[in-house]
């Protein structure tokens, strides 16, 4: 090979070089990395790239050079030199692949080990899913619920998924790990989160009408705050599922809009928003706007036309969806897992709450 030629294809592959790294560098491709896993994850997705644009910048500089160098005269018809097989050639064409390929693996084999090993202090954290929405538990505490997933950082925490119907999958881009959940499965997710904020967690697993609203959040914290977070809802779990119990069974009995079936009312507008009513209905007292659901507002005029009593009316649609469907909404969407998912005080609270704000609604 001529000298001329070598410096040609050098200077086209730097070029083809350059201009594949500034495209793969300078646009943001990655939202920040938000745990220790992601760190890793992006250093295998950095190692291929670089191994891509290195191939790339040989490949588009021989190709360049060929369409420049072996460029066919307009009177040329030939065939051009027969050429037969180069044994050389085709070693390093099978060696070199092979080695890139083993590389690869054995990175991305090092990095998944990495990412699922637990520290002795693990933090357990149950996921559960269903259409459409994420119930966040923490075992070690009571098994206090939450809507959004929060998380100290700078702890292993391992996520525990089950779902009560169909598949969905939960995804935290800057945590950078995707896992499905799937019925009659346990799947696992192990992260430490490593940057405090507030970042989006969603279904990526087209799950039914309500896929795009099966959205919800990941908050790391500091270590202290969590732990603060964590013991002002064991608080709040403990006297609440006691003390209003009581007082919602006779407050739903008795009539409207004294001053007891306040508080109940309040825990089941609670109990609402933490079981993802609101991506589905719509209802004022919650500032739910969902859609695909009936307006929850028209609740008194649906009892009427059920021809049902509305407390009655209301629960029986909560635990048993499909035993009356309001005209003009279809069937089988409402999911039928709330009647075991619920506690009995969660649906007594809820129930109390649908019907006053129902009935607030109605009066207007
Ligand atoms: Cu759950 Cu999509």
């Amino acid at each position: 090979m001529r000298r001329g030629s070598v410096v040609a294809l050098l200077g086209l592959a730097l070029i083809a070089g350059g201009v594949a790294t500034a495209v793969a560098v300078v646009p943001t491709w990655l939202p920040v990395a938000a745990s220790r896993e992601a760190s890793r994850i992006h250093f295998v997705i950095w190692f291929v790239v670089a191994i891509c644009i290195f191939i790339f910048a040989i490949v588009a500089a021989v190709m360049a050079y060929a369409v420049m160098k072996f460029r066919v005269r307009e009177d040329d018809f030939e065939d051009g030199p027969p050429v037969h097989g180069h044994t050389g050639l085709e070693i390093t064409w099978t060696v070199i692949p092979f080695v890139i390929v083993t590389a690869i693996a054995i990175v991305s084999a090092i990095v998944l080990s990495r990412n699922d090993a637990q520290a002795q202090d693990t933090l357990r954290i149950n996921v559960l899913a269903q259409q459409f929405e994420f119930t966040f538990s923490y075992p070690d505490a009571k098994n206090v619920t939450s809507p959004v997933l929060n998380l100290p950082k700078g702890r292993s925490v391992e996520l525990y998924m089950r779902s009560l119907d169909v598949i969905h999958s939960v995804f935290v881009p800057q945590f950078s790990q995707k896992e499905d959940i799937v019925p009659g499965l346990v799947t696992q997710i192990h992260v430490t989160p490593t940057r405090v904020g507030t970042f989006p967690l969603e279904c990526t697993e087209l799950c039914g009408l309500g896929h795009s609203l099966m959205r919800s959040q990941a908050v790391v914290m500091e270590p202290a705050a969590f732990d603060s977070w964590l013991k002002k809802q064991e608080k709040n779990a403990g006297p609440s599922s006691t003390g209003t119990s009581t007082t919602s069974t006779t407050s739903t009995t008795s009539t409207t809009s004294s001053t007891t079936p306040l508080s109940s009312a309040q825990a089941g507008l609670t109990v609402f928003n933490s079981n993802g009513c609101a991506s589905c209905h719509t209802l004022t007292a919650a500032k739910a706007t969902g859609k695909i659901g009936p307006d929850l507002d028209n609740l008194v005029a649906y009892a009427k036309t059920a021809k049902q009593p509305l407390e009655g009316f209301v629960r029986q649609s909560i635990v048993d969806p499909g035993a009356y469907v309001q005209p003009g909404y279809s069937n089988g969407i409402m999911p039928t897992t709330f009647g075991q998912s619920l506690t009995k005080e969660q649906l007594d609270h809820l129930v109390a709450f649908l019907v006053q704000s129902a009935q607030k609604s109605g009066n207007k």
